[in-house]
């Protein structure tokens, strides 16, 4: 392939990844939300973590878990930065069962989440980064490397992506979903205003998916920020010490850089 027709091809990757909605070599409908933590000075929304926080305890918890989860990262101050009291007073409501006294008692901060609830539910601690939405053309990975995995975009599609398509199948209910791009054994669980949100937030169902996704990836991903600034702060560490070499190179050689041009002129 020449030169020109690989950039052409290059450019032809890039544009296609841009469209609000793409699907492409196993994953279905993904659409690309916006979210706060994209791009390279990112960080998470802690209003939407509350909210999203909200949403995971009052329409997910019933059925998926998050088991790797300690209650006390909810004060984590990139993160959803509840008070201590209230992630105590949260972790309360959840039952754990302590094998020391082997008894159940009320969640504490040092506890995690409980597991799922519901078998075929999978836990979703680390849903956000074991799915992928944006599948790079020809699984060049482009589209990962300028926008990221992809997880949200994922999970926030799954959960609007049902068309009311449902099947009976061996005596199991079954929904078509868009995102997942087949049969997925879980019933659409988000409906307008199904949350009441403490903030006022109008919950569309569009905010509630977008708002659990965002804090299903900070389960996943806490130091997504500080990651990112210690990476910026490297590349930008890198660019100085590069131009400083160049310029110190330059420097060192002017003499018999010099010293070979006029031996040039005077031959
Ligand atoms: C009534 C139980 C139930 C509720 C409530 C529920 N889910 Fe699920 N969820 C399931 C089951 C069961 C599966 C497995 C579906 C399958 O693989 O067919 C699943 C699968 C998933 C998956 C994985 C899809 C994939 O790509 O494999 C995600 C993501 C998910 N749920 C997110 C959520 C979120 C977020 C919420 C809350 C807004 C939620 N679920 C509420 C039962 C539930």
């Amino acid at each position: 392939m020449s030169i020109r027709k690989l950039a052409l091809s290059a450019a032809a990757a890039l544009a296609l990844g841009t469209g609000p909605a793409l699907s492409a070599g196993g994953v279905g409908e993904i659409t690309d939300f916006h979210f706060s933590f994209e791009g390279p000075f990112g960080s998470y929304d802690r209003a939407q973590l509350q909210r999203g926080l909200q949403v995971y305890t009052e329409v997910c918890a019933a059925c998926h878990g998050l088991q790797y989860v300690p209650f006390r990262t909810l004060t984590q101050d990139s993160g959803p930065a509840l008070s201590p009291e209230a992630m105590r007073a949260f972790a309360a409501q959840f039952e754990i069962f302590d094998r020391e006294i082997d008894d159940w008692r009320p969640a504490e901060g040092p506890d995690h989440f409980p597991p799922s609830q519901m078998e075929t539910a999978p836990d979703l601690s680390l849903m956000a980064k074991a799915r992928i939405g944006f599948e790079g053309p020809y699984g060049l990975g482009i589209n990962q490397f300028f926008r990221g995995l992809g997880g949200a975009e994922y999970i926030a599609s799954f959960l609007l992506g049902y068309d009311g398509r449902e099947e009976m199948q061996a005596g199991a209910m079954f929904y078509y979903n868009k995102a997942y791009d087949g049969w997925v054994s879980m019933a659409p669980v988000l409906w307008e205003d199904g949350v009441e949100y403490a903030d006022g937030t109008p919950a569309t169902m569009e905010q509630q998916a977008k708002d659990v996704a965002a804090f299903l990836m900070w389960a996943a991903e806490p130091g997504l920020a500080e990651r990112k600034r210690s990476g910026l702060v490297g590349v930008i560490f890198l660019t100085l010490l590069a131009s400083l070499l160049y310029l110190t190179n330059k420097r060192l050689w002017a003499p018999v850089k010099n010293a070979a041009k006029g031996k040039t002129k005077d031959a």
